[in-house]
C-alpha cells in the first residue's frame, strides 16, 4: 500500500476538479509562472498562503519561515527575494504575520527552545528596539498581539533595505512592500499600513 494514501487520493481529486472548470489550467501553467505577488510568511500550517487571499497556484510566489523573519544572513530567503523581484519581477511583496505566532510568543519567553533559539534571537532584537513601548502594556496578550505587530513591520523595514529590493526601486522598478497580519482566530487579514512603494520611503533599520 502507497504510504500516506490518503494525501494521493486527495490529490488525484483535486487535479480533477481544477481540469474540470479549466481543462488547459495545467499545460499553461507548466509552460511558464507570472505571478505578481511575493508572500513572506509564518510556516504554521493555520497560515497557508493560496488559500488566504484566494489564489490559484501560479499566482503568487512563497517563501516561509518560522515568524516570517527576513534577515540579511539568510541566503534562502535572500535567494527568494531575488528571483522574484529580478526574474519574475513580481510587483508586491508581502510580508504577513499572524496574532497567535508561536514563534514570537517563544521569542518572548525565557525558556530555552534549543538550536531554534538561534533564530528567534532576530525576534528578540524586534523586542529590544520596541521596548519602551512594549513594556507599558500590561495586558499579556494585548502586548504577545503588539509584537506579532511589530515583527512584521520590522521585517518590511528589512525587506526594503535588502539590495535587490533597493537597486530594483532605483533602477525604476515598480515594486510596493506591504505588511499585513492574519487572525488565525477569524480568518481575517489586515493591512497594518506600512506599504513602502520606493526609495524616499524606506524606513531606517533601527
Ligand atoms: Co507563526
Amino acid at each position: 500500500m502507497r504510504v500516506l494514501k490518503n494525501l494521493f487520493d486527495q490529490n488525484r481529486e483535486w487535479a480533477e476538479k481544477v481540469k474540470e472548470s479549466d481543462p488547459d489550467f495545467f499545460q499553461k501553467l507548466s509552460k511558464q509562472q507570472n505571478p505578481e505577488y511575493l508572500w513572506i510568511g509564518c510556516s504554521d500550517s493555520r497560515v497557508p498562503s493560496n488559500q488566504i487571499v484566494g489564489l490559484l497556484p501560479g499566482e503568487i510566489f512563497v517563501h516561509r519561515n518560522i515568524a516570517n523573519v527576513v534577515v540579511p544572513s539568510d541566503l534562502n530567503c535572500l535567494s527568494v527575494i531575488q528571483y522574484a523581484v529580478e526574474v519574475l519581477k513580481i510587483k508586491h511583496i508581502i510580508v504577513c504575520g499572524h496574532y497567535g505566532c508561536g514563534g514570537v510568543k517563544a521569542a518572548m519567553e525565557k525558556d530555552e527552545h534549543g538550536l531554534i533559539d538561534n533564530w528567534l534571537h532576530h525576534i528578540r532584537d524586534v523586542y529590544r528596539t520596541h521596548s519602551a513601548e512594549i513594556d507599558v502594556i500590561e495586558d499579556k496578550a494585548l502586548k504577545f498581539d503588539r509584537m506579532c505587530e511589530l515583527n512584521v513591520i520590522e521585517q518590511v523595514a528589512n525587506v526594503c533595505n535588502t539590495t535587490i529590493v533597493r537597486n530594483a526601486w532605483k533602477r525604476g522598478q515598480e515594486l510596493s512592500v506591504h505588511g499585513w497580519i492574519y487572525s488565525i482566530e477569524n480568518g481575517i487579514l489586515q493591512d497594518l499600513n506600512v506599504c513602502v512603494t520606493g526609495i524616499e520611503d524606506v524606513p531606517e533599520n533601527k
